[in-house]
């Protein structure tokens, strides 16, 4: 939720090769269920094994423009998180799960193929993968959601849905997202992973990077207060890798919760949710858009194990 600090397990480390951790849990499923943590991958997969037959072990992929998320429910439900460049570890994890039924969605979800470990994957749509995914997340935090709300995918690019109940209909999008972070990262900081670029935020000051408010109106006759951002990097009174990075988070956090809550008031909704992997161990963003969601009259949520929204969803999907 809100504010939270710690690492999202599940999320392994960027840098050697390609990226994949898979999360496994014990079987004592009954026995398992209060020692889960709230942000807990493994937990939340657990969750959407409740929902589904023990004895079918279904597979949901949500394979995006940048990382490729598993998530197999079953007695031991587990995840994993792949670059989408690595197909071939993805069919290699899926030979090793032997899943009984996959359920894919996500734009690169044809590069799986027409048949991988002798099944053959069945394409469901992202936005009701997605919706589907908040409501099993969602109550697996005991975060009861209003029957319509705004979720966000922040991936690489971020699109914004409409939930009515368990139905998700695309209004809108921005291609901010994930994607701009890591590539602005790269150019700027010469950061070289995603993990790299948030640590560094994490110690940085965006007020000196960028122009506020309070900057240009000395007299207290602001029309804002005085800690609104006028302009993202617009001051640069510091080029410290920390504080870019820092002011990167805050360019991309106001501007997505502006466009997010710009929709939510254009649809009548009052609540805007927040997934997808960009917010994974990334409190400075998360931290952004709460206060600027707030600030705007919403009321964010934020989805523990945000990577796997889609892939959870997909996979419950399959049991109807
Ligand atoms: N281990 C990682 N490696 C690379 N990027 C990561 C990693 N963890 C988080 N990210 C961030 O997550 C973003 C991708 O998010 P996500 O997986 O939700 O998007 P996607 O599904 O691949 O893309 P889209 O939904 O736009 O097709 C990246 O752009 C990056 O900012
Ligand atoms: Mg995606």
């Amino acid at each position: 939720m809100a504010g939270r600090q710690e690492k999202k397990p599940g999320v392994g480390e960027q840098g050697e090769g390609f990226l994949l951790q898979a999360v496994e849990l014990g079987v004592h499923r009954r026995l398992m269920l209060p020692s889960v943590s709230e942000s807990s991958l493994a937990g939340a997969g657990w969750y959407a094994a409740q929902q589904m037959s023990t004895s079918s072990r279904m597979l949901g992929i949500d394979a995006g423009a940048t990382l490729c998320k598993l998530a197999l429910s079953c007695e031991r439900p587990q995840t994993a998180l792949i670059p989408s460049t690595h197909f071939d570890a993805v069919r290699q994890q899926i030979e090793r799960w032997r899943p009984d039924r996959i359920l894919a969605t996500g734009g690169r979800a044809k590069q799986l193929g027409e048949r991988v470990a002798g099944l053959e994957p069945r394409w469901v749509s992202e936005v009701d993968a997605w919706a589907r995914g908040a409501s099993v997340l969602a109550r697996r935090q005991g975060l009861e959601l209003p029957p319509r709300y705004v979720l966000v995918s922040l991936g690489t690019g971020t699109s914004v849905l409409e939930v009515r109940g368990d139905k998700g209909t695309r209004i809108g999008g921005t291609a901010l997202g994930g994607g701009t972070l890591v590539g602005l990262g790269r150019m700027l900081l010469q950061a070289g992973s995603f993990q790299e670029l948030t640590q560094l935020a994490r110690r940085g000051d965006r007020r000196k990077v960028d122009l506020l408010v309070g900057d240009i109106y000395s007299d207290g006759r602001a029309p804002l207060p005085p800690q609104v951002t006028a302009s993202n990097f617009g001051k640069l009174a510091s080029t410290r890798d920390v504080d870019l990075a820092h002011a990167l988070m805050g360019l991309l956090g106001e501007n997505i919760a502006l466009i997010c809550s710009a929709l939510a008031r254009l649809h009548g909704l009052e609540t805007v949710v927040f997934g997808g992997s960009t917010l994974n161990d990334n409190p400075t963003l998360e931290q952004t858009l709460e206060l600027s969601t707030r600030a705007l009259g919403q009321r964010p949520h934020f989805l523990g194990t945000a990577a796997f929204c889609g892939a959870l969803g997909a996979a419950a999907l399959g049991e109807v």
